[in-house]
């Protein structure tokens, strides 16, 4: 007991001996995915570059794993936080911002991007301002977008995907809460189920659904290979992140805190892209390594029979997204 007292003594003449200060702004970055994926590193990095540039004035957490929201709860809770002090940052998958935004739809157009340099060309050029209009209307505002991948399909029983329809018939795939991907797993041949990103694991398992579709690094970092027979490659879409903060917290922010955070934002996107790089090539060769499930590559002319199975979601979405834009999206990309 005396110990106790002595100790409690102790702490606060340290701390008085020491510049602690309290930070003014405390920014609350919530995630869904593992801290070792190009999300979660690039993250953390945010973290202790927005720290280190505000000279701590501004804090930053970070709440891997669904800890804190998951993705479809954290954008509802950013649009009616009124914080001016704790913002709620967040960096949902493109395909999550459904009922905000009709446009970001382009993104989950099937076969899209050849690959990720499609992307990166897309994601820079002044288009990428005509994708995100309007959130800040819903009290979202876009910060900047950040890597996972390209996608592949994983799926459990005696044979992998690679003939549709036949391969997906009478199967249930778990999505996202997209509607183009729900459209482009019927057109494949399958069943869409939309499931939240913590449940897929155990809906794998228990085979409530079938298969799945995500990035390698997801597929590793939460282990559904190993409650899967086969992952094929098939590249058919992208799966990146648009982070976004609360627009009122943005907007009360002192200029220069903007400054810092969006510096801060800028080194984390770059260190982003090379984690995910990264990632795309060594979480292949774990989950190949790991044999649970047996990798199995496309060549270009299977996907080409999956991109034409998949061509009727572009006709059936065009006018929701807007012609013009897929046009000038189709156009950047040399199509
Ligand atoms: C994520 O990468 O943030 C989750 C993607 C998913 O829900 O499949």
């Amino acid at each position: 007991m005396k110990s106790l007292f002595r100790a409690l003594l102790i702490v606060p003449l340290a701390l008085a001996g020491m510049q602690v200060y309290a930070a003014d702004y405390t920014i609350k970055f919530s995630h869904v995915v593992a801290a070792q994926t190009p999300k979660g590193k690039a993250a953390e990095l945010f973290a202790k570059l927005v720290e280190e540039r505000t000279n701590g004035r501004v804090k930053v957490e970070v709440f891997p794993n669904s800890q804190l929201y998951n993705d479809n709860k954290v954008l509802e809770a950013m649009r009616l936080s009124d914080s001016k002090t704790t913002g709620l940052m967040a960096a949902p998958s493109l395909s999550k911002f459904v009922k905000f935004s009709k446009t970001l739809q382009t993104f989950d157009l099937p076969y899209l991007f050849k690959d990720i340099n499609d992307v990166h060309k897309l994601v820079d050029s002044p288009l990428m301002d005509r994708l995100s209009s309007g959130l800040d209307k819903k009290g979202l505002r876009a910060l900047t977008v950040w890597d996972n991948g390209m996608k592949v399909f994983s799926i459990n029983g005696d044979k992998p995907l690679r003939n549709v329809p036949a391969d997906f018939k009478g199967k249930k795939f778990r999505i996202q809460s997209s509607k183009i991907a729900a459209s482009m797993i019927e057109h494949l041949g399958g069943t869409p189920q939309k499931l939240p990103f913590k449940e897929v694991y155990t809906a794998l398992g228990q085979g409530v659904v079938d298969g799945q579709e995500n990035a390698w690094s997801n597929v590793y970092s939460k282990k559904f290979h190993e409650v899967q027979s086969f992952v094929s490659v098939s590249n058919h879409s992208y799966l990146g992140y648009l982070v976004v903060v609360s627009d009122e917290f943005w907007k009360n922010l002192p200029a220069d805190i903007r400054t810092a955070v969006s510096s801060s934002l800028k080194d984390a996107t770059a260190a982003n892209r090379k984690y995910a790089a990264e990632a795309d090539k060594a979480d292949r060769k774990k989950i190949a390594a790991d044999k649970y499930a047996k990798v199995v590559d496309m060549t270009d002319a299977e996907r080409d029979v999956w991109r034409k199975a998949t061509a009727p979601v572009w006709t059936e979405f065009r006018d929701e997204i807007g012609g013009e834009l897929i046009d000038d999206v189709n156009k950047l990309l040399g199509r």
